[in-house]
């Protein structure tokens, strides 16, 4: 099969975990861009990732890449390829990606040259040419300028990978599904100790912590992918891909916990994964996150011999409130959470991702890791909190001897 050059897009600071996942994908040769990385492969490869890559918001195969001196050398050149075998005129398209360049008096204009190079192109040669969909399009085209060089490539996703298919209802400030993942990358839980999200909300961390845990790709529910719709899509060799696909979740021996104080929010992550083939993986409850101790999460078949949480890295990854308009209420929480942690999360691995950095400092223990993020617009904190089970003098002691 011919090579090609894919990269995958993602979130600001998680390249080194999207090239780790790639590795654990099976593909070892890496580069790291901004926001991106890069391999060589194919188009079964392609196919392949569209399902299986979870920190990943699209995958992308460059179709041409050239300078340009001026506004109007954009569409010249644009208007070189031939568009027409890519998709047919029945389909729709957008053009979409980012343009940090002088040469534009309007950051919009280069999006609207490549359209108009692409409509041109097909009425000439066809007659006919396909309508613009910004919405929800059947395919989909990614310009990357960069001053004077330009790079256009197929978005082979089309709409973002964090479009699961899995979700069927929200809360107020539900977290992006590629994010979760990446989080979950991040803390390095080892997919067979006890997980826990108390402050769950739609159960975003908790469906993902269970696809990954039971080798399940995160897009086994999606059924839009813009590869779909090109030329050259090969349906046996997707239909391939698919059933090779890992489907059944089988029975973990470790809890993937989750609670809220909302019941109405405890109900929609019912909903969410009543559909799912890791429904049954996940225990839920409704309590304020202070309620919840060691025997609630886990129950005495799940414990080890010690009578401590299941496995080496007992986590918990959440994103509680940021409380930007709720006062002193919000530090008292996070003076809580640090406080509960203490009593009753001996032996975890504690997560939290907030914007909040003056709620923080009421946690009131010494992070071992923090990482800058973005939760959409928002700037974060991804913090870890290693709770160890004697005083940190004697975990340190202990280290040492
Ligand atoms: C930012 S949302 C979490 C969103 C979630 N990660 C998702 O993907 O849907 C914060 C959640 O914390 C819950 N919450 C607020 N105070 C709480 C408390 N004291 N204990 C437990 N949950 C609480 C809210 O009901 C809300 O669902």
């Amino acid at each position: 099969m011919e090579k090609i050059r894919i990269t995958l897009k993602t979130l600001f600071g998680a390249e080194e975990v999207l090239k780790d996942e790639l590795i654990e994908l099976g593909f070892p040769e890496v580069t790291l861009l901004n926001r991106a990385v890069q391999i060589e492969g194919t188009w079964k490869d392609v196919y392949f990732l569209n399902l299986h890559v979870r920190c990943a918001i699209s995958v992308i195969v460059e179709i041409a890449s050239f300078r340009i001196s001026d506004e109007q050398d954009l569409y010249k050149k644009a208007k070189k390829i031939d568009w027409t075998q890519y998709f047919t005129s029945d389909k729709t398209f957008a053009v979409k990606g980012a343009v940090f360049s002088t040469l534009f008096s309007h950051t919009q204009y280069p999006y609207f040259l490549i359209k108009d190079a692409i409509a041109d192109t097909f009425r000439e040669k066809e007659g006919e040419r396909p309508d613009v969909n910004v919405k929800k399009p059947q395919v989909m085209f990614d310009i990357y300028i960069k001053e004077n060089q330009v790079n256009l490539s197929l978005n082979t996703s089309g709409l973002p990978l964090y479009m699961r298919g899995y979700r069927q209802e929200a809360g107020i400030a539900p977290l992006n599904e590629v994010l979760a993942a990446i989080l979950i990358r991040m803390s390095g839980w080892d997919r067979k100790s006890t997980f826990i999200d108390p402050f769950c909300g739609s159960g975003t961390l908790l469906i993902e912590a269970a696809f990954l845990a039971a080798n399940i790709p995160s897009c086994i529910e999606r059924q839009h992918f813009a590869f779909k719709n090109f030329k050259n899509f090969d349906e046996n060799l997707w239909d391939e891909i698919q059933s090779n696909a890992t489907r059944v979740c089988k029975e973990f021996d470790f809890d993937i916990f989750g609670s809220d104080i909302d019941s109405e929010m405890v109900l929609m992550t019912k909903r969410n994964i009543r559909p799912l083939p890791i429904a049954r993986a996940i225990k839920l409850s409704v309590n304020s996150f202070e309620e919840l101790n060691a025997d609630e999460i886990n129950s005495e078949e799940e414990k080890n011999s010690e009578g401590k949480f299941k496995g080496s890295t007992p986590t918990l990854i959440s994103n509680p409130p940021y409380g930007e308009r709720m006062g002193d209420e919000i530090n008292e929480m996070y003076q809580g959470l640090g406080d509960w942690f203490k009593k009753d999360l001996k032996g975890f691995s504690c997560w939290i991702i907030s914007s909040n950095l003056e709620a923080f400092k009421s946690v009131g223990l010494n992070p071992s890791r923090r990482i800058k993020l973005f939760n959409g617009d928002l700037e974060c904190s991804f913090r870890q909190y290693k709770i160890f089970e004697g005083s940190r003098k004697e975990h340190v002691m202990s280290k040492l001897k």
